[in-house]
């Protein structure tokens, strides 16, 4: 049995493409490992979030896990923040980060850009997101292709400690899968789909409702001809389209491409569209449940007290390694 973990922003409305890229796996995963999944709130922090709205998502992200088939019978679910273990050993990983690391990681270039003031919280990120994976001995990360930068520098700073101090961290893997793990937006195929986008018809949030679906599948921007073929490099719009009606059925690309072969963009737009409503439809009517019943409160309060005890370990250890006098 490994140790898995991986953590979702709750920086906005969740996407399809953090769907697919991400808590898809975890689902899966958490059949056959000791899973720990979390809402990253420390991490929504390093861009403005007004309080309310921060709550909220918070909260929202927590019910979209257990809505999507997470059981915290089998994974452990929890906020960053009621695990104080993260800040601290954060800030530790931080003094051991050099800041060539940092100014290399292509997501803190792509969201400080054009940008008048920057938090330093957005840079020092990725040894945040180290500690969260590290403080577990985690041995896989699901994650998107956009993290894969991040999980490099994790392993490295492992290494680095373990150099240093003597034996302390698991280096982890990361675990990207095949299809999905870059799903791009609907109106430029040459964007990763994003919940930051100010175009919200540009993804499809993982709570809009089956018209919304519809409509924003039917307007998806299309590459010139009409066949539906998987042809990333010369037909990067249909592809994603493909790719998502793939990440959403038991299909393989090649065999949507022979569905719809001679049938033009039409019939194949209306089915992807309806092979995501239908894949959504049960998430969202589970969601309601969830937030209505009032069940979070107790899941989240008992996978932060499971989290706690092995992290505070880890701190302890790694304190008395790096010299600190312990209490
Ligand atoms: P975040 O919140 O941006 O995204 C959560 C997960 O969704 C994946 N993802 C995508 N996959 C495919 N196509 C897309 N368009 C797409 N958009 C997002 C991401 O790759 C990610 O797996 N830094 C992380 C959160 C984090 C974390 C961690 C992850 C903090 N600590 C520890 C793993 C382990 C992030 O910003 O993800």
């Amino acid at each position: 049995m490994k140790r898995v973990l991986s953590g979702i922003q709750p920086s906005g409305q969740l996407t399809l493409g953090n769907y697919i890229g991400a808590m898809k796996h975890f689902v899966a995963m958490q059949e056959e490992h000791d899973c720990s999944f979390m809402i990253v709130d420390l991490h929504a922090i390093t861009v403005p979030q007004e309080p309310a709205a921060l709550r909220e998502q918070s909260e929202s992200v927590a019910a979209l896990f257990v809505a999507a088939g997470l059981d915290p019978a089998k994974a452990n679910i929890f906020m960053q923040s009621h695990v104080r273990e993260h800040a601290e050993l954060g800030w530790l990983l931080t003094t051991m980060t050099y800041m060539g690391e940092l100014e290399r990681m292509t997501q803190f270039k792509d969201k400080s850009s054009g940008k008048e003031s920057v938090g330093a919280g957005l840079f020092t990120y990725p040894s945040l997101m180290a500690a969260d994976i590290l403080l577990y001995q985690t041995d896989l990360v699901p994650v998107g292709e956009d993290q894969k930068q991040h999980l490099e520098l994790t392993r490295d700073l492992a290494g680095r400690f373990n150099q240093r101090y003597g034996e302390t961290f698991t280096v982890p893997q990361p675990l990207i899968p095949k299809v999905g793990a870059r799903v791009m937006s609907l109106d430029d195929a040459s964007k990763k789909m994003s919940k930051s986008n100010p175009n919200a018809g540009s993804y499809i949030a993982l709570l809009d409702s089956p018209d919304v679906i519809r409509k924003k599948i039917s307007r998806a921007v299309t590459d010139s001809g009409r066949e539906v073929k998987f042809d990333p490099q010369n037909k990067p719009e249909v592809s994603n389209l493909i790719a998502i009606y793939s990440a959403c059925s038991a299909l393989t690309p090649q065999e949507i491409e022979a569905r719809y072969e001679g049938q033009g963009y039409g019939p194949f737009k209306k089915d992807l569209a309806e092979q995501v409503v239908a894949l959504l439809e049960p998430i969202q009517a589970r969601y309601q449940e969830v937030r209505a019943s009032g069940e979070l409160r107790r899941i989240l309060a008992d996978g932060a007290e499971n989290a706690r005890q092995v992290a505070a370990q880890t701190v302890r250890t790694v304190k008395e390694r790096m010299g600190f006098v312990l209490d």
